[in-house]
């Protein structure tokens, strides 16, 4: 503003250092003070209030040694001060000198007192000549300090140059007129030309901020893996590795199953607390699931209710209602019971649907008998629902990895093996075995590993060979077996990352930054 009313009043500002700036009560003749002057230039340039043109200086500014002495005095005033006046005192010797004032004000000062005679010899030592002095040193760096030049001329600043008490600064200082867009009051300019300002007309008169073509765009952000999919990604390495073939992902997208395929195929009994409320979540619209292929159904329900292929069964009455039930799927050996049921298809003399047929595409070549079975290696990995009681380490989701594989008489020797490579593969060699219950699994074995920061066994998996009464009714052959195992994705993605709160990993309180920053797992 007071640019703009200067050049209201004087047409023009020949030297911006004339300017007296609010508040101050001298002309702007400093640097900081150009610079606060530029940068309201730049904003009037910017509108075309104003044009300029610009001034090169050269001005002095004090260094260290500089500013010490505008501050206290110079070398040889101090040498001056702690000496006797002549004929009134012990003469101080170099040595005593050198003691009262330091090693380098002793030697440069006594040679300027001298020139200056200021001092003299007497005896073996220094003594005062006059009674008073002006430091002009002192005076004259703070003369450059006020002003960036002295009065006295470029020979002194020379002089002080070369003592290294000042060093030149390059300085601007500048010429304003009036620009195009000249008025003594700064509007605001439109940053959008907008439907109101065309309909009423107001876009004539208004000035229009300009385009800045120089400014730097907004960085483009890619999209960045989290630290869970990563390591599901290493995780389906290893299967791969281990010879299950990318197709042999099962589809797991139905995360709403029925009591059916989470609990009844899986030889489940209907009144097993896992089914109960607290466990697992229901759904209360819809409630009821589509009925399920009716002659496999009723050989579930059979052999729950009265037994088949060897087993006596559980011996109670079966409710259609319960099977029925939906649910948020409490495990993924819901999927995996629906693949088995699947794979099955040509041993009950039906073909592959669509689905199966690309999951279980690969050629496989083994010794085929007649009964339409064909081995497979499934895994799947993904999200699960469970009513646990939040804390630190439990959600009540989240993921599982499962495998499945299904060939003519595998033994528990062919599931521990396997558990042994996996999990090394894992970075896990020490592990454990200790048998368990699964209403579909028999024998069942819960694996432990030795967690070296805890010191202790924790159980980082489930597994166990599937029941007959659960592959019987699907159609598979007597001497197929299947074994299956199921492992958390959250836990050792912690472990990988040093996080002690789940909360960190998922939810609202994961830190985009931390997402984009965390290094990818290697197992
Ligand atoms: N469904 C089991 C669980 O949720 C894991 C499992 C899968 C066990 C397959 C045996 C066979 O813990």
């Amino acid at each position: 503003q007071l640019i703009l009313n200067t050049l209201a009043s004087q047409g023009k500002i020949q030297d911006t250092r004339t300017l007296v700036l609010p508040g101050q009560s001298d002309a702007a003749a400093t640097q900081d003070a150009q610079i606060a002057i530029l940068g309201a230039l730049n904003s009037l340039l910017s509108r075309e209030m104003v044009t300029i043109d610009f001034h090169e200086t050269l001005s002095h500014v004090l260094t260290q040694e500089g500013a010490q002495i505008a501050l206290e005095s110079s070398h040889e005033a101090r040498v001056w001060k702690v000496l006797p006046m002549k004929g009134e005192g012990t003469p101080l010797t170099v040595q005593e000198l050198q003691e009262a004032v330091g090693k380098e004000s002793a030697s440069v000062g006594q040679g300027r007192a001298f020139k200056a005679k200021w001092i003299g010899k007497e005896g073996g030592g220094f003594v005062k000549l006059v009674s008073s002095i002006e430091d002009k040193t002192q005076l004259e760096l703070r003369e450059v300090d006020s002003t960036g030049t002295l009065q006295a001329g470029e020979k002194a600043l020379a002089d002080l140059r070369k003592r290294k008490l000042i060093a030149q600064k390059k300085g601007q200082w500048f010429t304003v007129h009036k620009g195009s867009n000249f008025g003594t009051s700064i509007a605001r300019p439109e940053t959008d030309l907008t439907a109101d300002m065309i309909a009423s007309g107001s876009w004539k008169t208004s000035t229009f901020k300009k385009y800045n073509f120089e400014a730097e765009g907004i960085p483009p952000n890619g999209g960045a893996f989290h630290p869970l999919l990563k390591v599901r990604e290493e995780i389906r390495d290893i299967f791969l590795e281990m010879g299950f073939v990318q197709f042999f992902e099962m589809p797991t997208s139905s995360f709403v199953e029925s009591g059916f395929w989470c609990f009844d195929a899986l030889f489940v009994p209907q009144q097993h607390p896992a089914r109960e409320v607290q466990d697992t979540f229901y759904l209360s619209d819809p409630s009821a699931s589509l009925p399920p292929p009716k002659k496999y159904y009723d050989r579930v329900a059979k052999v729950h209710e009265s037994g088949g292929y060897g087993s006596l069964g559980y011996r109670a009455p079966w409710s259609d209602a319960e099977s029925r039930k939906l649910l948020l799927r409490t495990h993924t050996t819901a999927s995996s019971a629906a693949m088995l049921w699947k794979l099955a298809a040509k041993c009950r003399g039906e073909d592959f649907d669509e689905e199966t047929q690309s999951v279980i595409a690969g050629e496989v070549t083994v010794a085929k008998k007649e009964d339409g079975f064909r081995p497979a290696k499934l895994f799947s990995i993904d999200r699960v629902f469970r009513n646990e009681t939040m804390d630190a380490t439990h959600l009540a989701e989240f993921h599982q990895v499962e495998g499945v594989v299904a060939d003519r008489n595998l033994t528990l020797a062919d599931l521990i093996g396997f558990m042994r490579v996996f999990f090394k593969k894992m970075g896990i060699e020490n592990i454990r075995f200790k048998p368990a219950y699964n209403p579909y699994t028999e024998p069942s074995l819960e694996i432990f590993a030795f967690h070296p920061q805890l010191k202790k066994w924790v159980e980082v998996g489930n597994s166990g060979m599937f029941r007959p009464e659960m592959l019987e009714p699907m159609g598979f052959p007597k001497d197929v077996h299947v074994h299956g195992w199921g492992i958390g994705l959250e836990r050792p993605t912690m472990i990988r990352y040093g996080i002690s709160n789940i909360r960190t990993l998922v939810g609202h309180k994961v830190s985009i930054e931390g997402v984009e920053n965390s290094p990818a797992v290697r197992f």
